[in-house]
């Protein structure tokens, strides 16, 4: 029953609120210094809910940090560098948010920048699980499909991982949903509503057209050309910044708008509901996002797969056998 009902709520846009019950919190950005961690803690220092703000990254932090203290809003500032900071700005978050890594450039996939971002996602994983292993985590993070399970593990290994408390970013492919159908239906983005499922690259990325509202009017070739191109546009934007890295602004707004929603949760909000990449029993991979409604502990609930057509089942068989690979390449790699 409660399922159903909140499902409703989101389908129609509806969100309860309850009075505030705490008000501060602590986020933590590790990253903060980056193409994606400079706008991410811009849109951050403006959230009421956040009293501290701690940027970490492995240069330039001391100046972000000097730079967005002198924004009129209530949340302190603090800059953190080099790896023997880390520990200090992780200390008492609440909410962590890790954009930490490189870039693609054009030609490449997600996948391509495993090797160097699972190092990073392992060594600021291990940092949490001694420094704050109660907070939300939040992983941006390159490919967002692998390093999920990679932090997972090692929360694992050191006793402290909480399935609820473990999140991946796929808000972006949300949005970019939203912003595709509210421009070629002539309505207000903000308006729309569509679940995301999957995962966060290629053919992992499961737009369920069927039950975008307002409905995406158009044929069977029009609903596949707009579901390739919310699969692909991440390489879209690699593509025109030609080589100047990947999506940093439309990635910000997406990071900020789900930590918000962690922080929302935390505070108390009722039918706070996000589509966000966890461990997950839906289907046989491990990792899937689904649509969630978030509270105190973080994952409250799981709302499970939305109601799927032909063309969307498919969809799906063609995305799990990519998503368990990409599964587990995190898990052997953490376990190495
Ligand atoms: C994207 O989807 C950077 O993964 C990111 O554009």
């Amino acid at each position: 029953m409660l399922k159903q009902v909140t499902k409703q709520l989101a389908l129609q846009g509806v969100r309860q609120f309850s009075v505030s019950q705490q008000n501060n919190y602590k986020v933590t950005v590790c990253g903060a210094a980056g193409g994606i961690g400079q706008p991410l803690s811009l849109l951050l220092k403006q959230n009421p809910l956040v009293t501290d703000l701690s940027l970490y990254d492995i240069v330039h932090t001391p100046g972000v940090a000097a730079d967005l203290s002198h924004i009129d809003t209530k949340s302190k500032t603090a800059g953190f560098i080099g790896a023997d900071q880390l520990a200090d700005s992780l200390k008492g978050s609440d909410v962590v948010v890790i954009p930490a890594g490189v870039p693609r450039k054009p030609g490449m996939t997600r996948d391509d920048l495993f090797n160097v971002n699972a190092g990073i996602i392992k060594d600021i994983s291990n940092s949490i699980a001694k420094n704050c292993p109660k907070a939300l985590v939040a992983i941006i993070t390159n490919p967002v499909n692998t390093c999920v399970p990679i932090a997972a593990e090692i929360l694992k290994k050191a006793g402290v991982y909480d399935p609820k408390r473990l999140f991946g970013v796929s808000t972006l492919d949300v949005v970019r949903a939203r912003a595709f159908i509210g421009h070629a239906l002539g309505v207000d983005p903000q308006t729309v509503q569509i679940p995301v499922i999957g995962g966060h690259s290629g053919v992992t990325i499961l737009p369920v057209l069927s039950q975008s509202q307002p409905l995406f009017k158009g044929n069977q070739d029009a609903i596949e050309k707009l579901t390739v191109r919310i699969q692909e546009a991440g390489t879209e934007v690699v593509k025109a910044k030609a080589g100047a890295g990947s999506a940093t602004l439309s990635m910000a707004y997406a990071g900020a708008r789900f930590a918000g929603s962690l922080l929302k949760g935390l505070n108390g909000e009722k039918n706070v509901i996000e589509c966000s990449y966890v461990q997950s029993n839906i289907t046989e991979a491990t990792f899937f996002s689904t649509p969630l409604v978030l509270g105190k502990n973080g994952l409250q609930e799981n709302l499970g797969l939305p109601k799927l057509n032909d063309y969307e089942k498919k969809l799906l068989e063609a995305a799990i056998p990519e998503l368990k690979k990409n599964i587990q390449k995190g898990i052997d790699f953490a376990n190495a």
